[in-house]
């Protein structure tokens, strides 16, 4: 595995993979690697020619009272977890590399509206304005086929997948399902911020999911009721500190006054500083 810094660099790779017919897989991360990472990238390794993932911690995205200082960095060991999946290339740019004006700073933004306008977007103002931006950039960079990410971040997803279509990016988006720890946590890089007794208490989000998939597969289809047992089963746990709790259809976002089909029920709760987001989603049956 060749770990690269340089865009210049990753370009000349991408160039000679493409020249010799293979077709480019992109996982992008921001590093501290989970389980979670590691089945995308294997998914990639499986099928794609080239496989790159790409670790940034992306300044863009984090608001100014976020934890962009404090996320977990961990080079070393991400490179060992990252060459354990077979990837050819993990590319690890430097902050002025991606932003050559300097502090994280650019003039041109990609932003894709309405989707982005409730649950993570409008507790985290700007958030995906700067997920948009720097996943274009490295769409562009990598000259991505096909880019994998994870199911975990839903709304991501959807941002991510509107924003290739109306731009008419050549570029196929894959999600891949939630990791979970063996008790149920879905796996995310800021665990890591959980004392044992948060970790403890966050398991209410895995098994507030599991009620409302309960309900909805006995036929429940009043949303407001679903999300009432959910915000329910979390306010009996003393930690947590709902931030939402919502039904969305998955592709716009937008609440849903009944069940009809496919649904996401999507929450973000806090455990002291640390903000969790869970999701289930609803194939309709
Ligand atoms: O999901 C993430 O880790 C980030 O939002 C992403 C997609 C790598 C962009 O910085």
């Amino acid at each position: 595995m060749q770990v690269i810094q340089q865009i210049e660099q990753l370009k000349q790779v991408v160039r000679d993979a493409k020249r010799q017919g293979k077709t480019v897989g992109l996982v992008p991360t921001m590093g501290y690697l989970h389980e979670g990472h590691l089945t995308l990238m294997r998914r990639a390794r499986q099928e794609q020619g080239l496989v790159i993932a790409t670790l940034f911690v992306n300044p863009l995205q984090f608001g100014p009272q976020e934890d962009y200082a404090d996320y977990p960095r961990d080079l070393a060991r991400d490179c060992e977890l990252a060459e354990s999946t077979g990837i050819d290339v993990l590319f690890a740019p430097a902050v002025d590399e991606m932003y050559p004006a300097g502090n994280g700073k650019t003039l041109t933004f990609v932003d894709v509206e309405k989707i982005t306008a409730s649950l993570c977007g409008a507790s985290r103002p700007g958030h995906f304005r700067g997920v948009a931006t720097v996943v274009t950039k490295l769409f562009n960079i990598a000259e991505a086929d096909v880019a994998y990410f994870g199911q975990k971040d839903a709304q991501q997803v959807a941002v991510i997948r509107r924003m290739a279509e109306d731009l008419n990016m050549n570029v196929k988006i894959v999600a891949v399902p939630i990791v979970r720890e063996s008790d149920g946590l879905a796996m995310s890089s800021r665990n890591k911020y959980l004392d044992s007794a948060q970790r403890q208490a966050a398991l209410v989000l895995s098994r507030s999911l599991e009620r409302a998939a309960t309900l909805l597969a006995a036929g429940e289809r009043d949303s407001s009721l679903i999300v009432a047992t959910v915000r329910d089963l979390i306010s009996q746990e003393p930690l947590a500190e709902i931030d939402y709790v919502s039904l969305v259809d998955p592709l716009t976002m937008e609440a849903l006054d009944r069940v009809e089909s496919r649904a996401l029920l999507a929450l973000a709760v806090k455990f002291g500083k640390t903000r969790l987001i869970d999701n289930m989603l609803w194939e309709g049956k």
